[in-house]
């Protein structure tokens, strides 16, 4: 009998809980970033591709070592005070330049953080769809929507190698923290790229590896060259780039074979005061 990825993901979970061992298969990392609250494990990713008839899953992608995936037990982690100092969160949400009534997809969403941001600024003439592979996030995250009143997020439960998004669709696909995570990430990249609309873009936000200062292991961080060389083979263009939040790259990609090729617009510096860096964790 088939067993789902959430109930893998829970008898994983189980077994730290009860303090049994883990197989080598189970044996992962520490916690994706500095501080990932009460997540002591990532999810079991070799057990849900076995049981769900997945193509194997990759290990590094053109040179860069792929990052284990963050439970769901760490999602408070998501919500903390903290987040918009580190990451100007509400300057990344300017950048994105959404527009009432556009249709984006918030891709890796976790509980939603900037899922319910977004589904503020397109309202009810547009869409969010919220994607996800951990069911218990979406939970969370339609809890978070219903608390909110917001009516105008979808959810979908995608697969590790298919982003199971609607064809030709999208004006924005975010990815904040969760594309190094991708296990299949050219067919990840396959998939988004149909769900664009000719004109649409995927934001790309991803921790700096070129700064030391940026307090986050290095599997969870990439460069810009890295990001480049993943996304031009795979039909992605750079369309642009906002290089002034405090920790992150945020790059927007196109189509390849779209004509919006747009200037770089005068961007701002987050205001450092307001946003300064925490202190480096021991
Ligand atoms: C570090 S969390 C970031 C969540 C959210 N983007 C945020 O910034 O609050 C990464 C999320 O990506 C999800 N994820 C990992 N691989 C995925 C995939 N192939 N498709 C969709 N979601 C994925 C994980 O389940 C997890 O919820």
């Amino acid at each position: 009998m088939k067993t789902t990825a959430s109930s893998a993901i829970a008898s994983f979970f189980s077994l730290i809980l009860l303090g049994l061992p883990a197989t080598s298969a189970f044996a992962q990392e520490a916690p994706a970033t500095t501080n990932e609250g009460t997540a002591e494990a990532a999810i079991d990713t070799a057990a849900v591709i076995e049981e769900e008839e997945i193509p194997p899953a990759l290990t590094t992608y053109k040179g860069r070592t792929i990052a284990q995936t963050m439970h769901w037990l760490g999602a408070e982690w998501l919500l903390r005070q903290e987040r918009e100092r580190e990451e100007a969160t509400t300057v990344l949400m300017r950048e994105l330049q959404l527009k009432p009534g556009m249709v984006v997809c918030d891709l890796g969403s976790g509980n939603g953080y900037h899922s319910l941001k977004m589904a503020k600024v397109v309202g009810e003439t547009g869409k969010v769809y919220a994607v996800d592979i951990q069911p218990e996030m979406l939970r969370l995250l339609k809890a978070r929507a219903r608390a909110a009143a917001l009516t105008n997020i979808e959810t979908i439960e995608n697969k590790l190698h298919d982003p199971m998004l609607p064809e030709n669709t999208f004006d924005l696909i975010l990815l904040v923290d969760v594309y190094h995570e991708f296990s299949h990430p050219e067919q990840m990249l396959q998939g988004m790229l149909k769900s664009l609309k000719k004109d649409g873009v995927v934001a790309l936000v991803e921790f700096r590896l070129e700064d030391p200062d940026v307090p986050i292991k290095l599997l969870h961080k990439m460069s810009k060259e890295q990001i480049l060389k993943e996304y031009l083979p795979n039909g992605y263009k750079l369309v642009r780039e906002f290089d002034e939040l405090p920790w992150q790259h945020l790059m927007f990609f196109g189509r390849a074979d779209a004509t919006n090729d747009q200037p770089e617009p005068a961007t701002e510096r987050a205001d450092p005061k307001s946003s300064p860096r925490p202190e480096l964790p021991e």
